[in-house]
């Protein structure tokens, strides 16, 4: 049981940037930096009691600074897309930051994932507590938002983020984190042979721009299908026009009944290591990495599309639009409140 914690770099104007290692004292270790609040390495014990680190990273801090494919990091203001960055709350109509297509996606130019945030360590419960103030006005979203994110390592071996946050002013909300994970190790390649069960019978399509519809269609009979395990690769490349669009899985999944349960369930034969995704989010977004950047690594091999899946518990992406979503809005003086667990075993 200990938190570490050391020098992880600096950053252009000079502040210093740190690493916190979570380690539970039973084969479960986090290693995440207040850079970005980004995930830098999830160490799991394999079935033959041999350590294996299961989430993509880059190799370093300057690395990290290239901001490109949100590896491992915290995303707000809004996870995911919100169309054209435009939206009406209570009769106002918001403009956001731009950053793909006219649309904004993960909270705009410079969203939570660039930010440097605040960390309390809390030594007896194996946690960090990272905060950030977002000032009123940033990236165009109204109202003051303070946020805090809860990182610990469980004696269970899950890895839990609980966040909160509240703003002083009606605003939108939808926090997430951007993990890449593979069961086997994050420089074992393909993850078409690991498995996945995902607890929903439904997903939001979208349009060319990965813009949810608005539609909700059932999984039965498409690629979509999840509800019982199959591997990733079974059917990724598979006839559909809503797979060849994005070359892979970039879906949201409505989850199945409220309040924390069971979302997700990852497994690998060869490592012998199971993930499962609890969380209280309404949706999760499958993503197979199917537009990795090129040139990321942390060792010595560089990742290439579909050597890691993402799933991000979220509201569904662009509710703005579609009033028959779960809303993200957050009410002045409310609070925000989201906790996802990765809980890790060894089959
Ligand atoms: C989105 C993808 C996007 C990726 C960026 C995912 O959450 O759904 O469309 O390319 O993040 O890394």
């Amino acid at each position: 049981m200990a938190v570490t914690k050391k020098l992880y770099g600096t950053l252009p104007d000079g502040r210093e940037v740190y690493s916190y290692i979570l380690d539970n004292g039973n084969g479960l270790s986090v290693a995440v930096i207040n850079y970005g609040g980004i995930v830098t390495n999830i160490y799991v014990k394999d079935k033959d009691g041999n350590t294996r680190d299961v989430v993509l990273g880059r190799a370093s801090l300057e690395e990290y600074l290239k901001n490109d494919g949100y590896i491992g990091a915290a995303i707000g203001r809004h996870a995911n897309r919100i169309a054209g960055g435009k939206f009406t709350l209570s009769g106002k109509e918001y403009n956001v930051g731009i950053n793909e297509n006219g649309n904004s996606l993960h909270g705009g130019v410079a969203g939570f994932d660039q930010k440097l945030w605040y960390v309390t360590e809390i030594e007896d419960e194996n946690a960090v507590v990272l905060t950030y103030t977002s000032e009123d006005g940033e990236e165009g979203f109204p109202g003051k938002l303070v946020t805090a994110m809860k990182y610990s390592v469980t004696d269970d071996n899950a890895f839990r983020i609980d966040y909160r946050a509240v703003c002083d002013k009606e605003t939108v909300c939808n926090l997430t984190n951007h993990s890449y994970f593979n069961l086997n190790g994050h420089e074992s390649g393909s993850i078409y042979d690991q498995t996945l069960s995902i607890n929903s019978g439904f997903y939001t399509p979208n349009d060319a721009e990965g813009m949810p519809t608005g539609e909700v269609l059932s999984v039965e009979g498409t690629p979509f299908d999840f509800r019982a395990a199959k591997p990733i690769g079974r059917d990724i490349n598979a006839d559909h026009e809503q797979l060849k669009l994005f070359g892979g899985y970039d879906h949201n999944y409505a989850i199945n009944g409220r309040g924390f349960r069971f979302a997700a369930e990852a497994r690998s034969e060869e490592s012998g290591i199971a993930m499962s995704v609890y969380t209280d989010q309404p949706g999760m977004q499958l993503y197979t990495s199917n537009g990795l950047p090129e040139g990321v690594k942390k060792g010595d091999k560089e990742y290439k599309p579909h050597d890691a899946f993402c799933l991000e518990t979220q509201v569904f992406p662009n509710a703005m639009a579609h009033s028959h979503y779960p809303s993200p809005i957050l009410g002045k003086g409310r609070t925000y409140r989201h906790v996802t667990e990765y809980r890790f075993e060894v089959l």
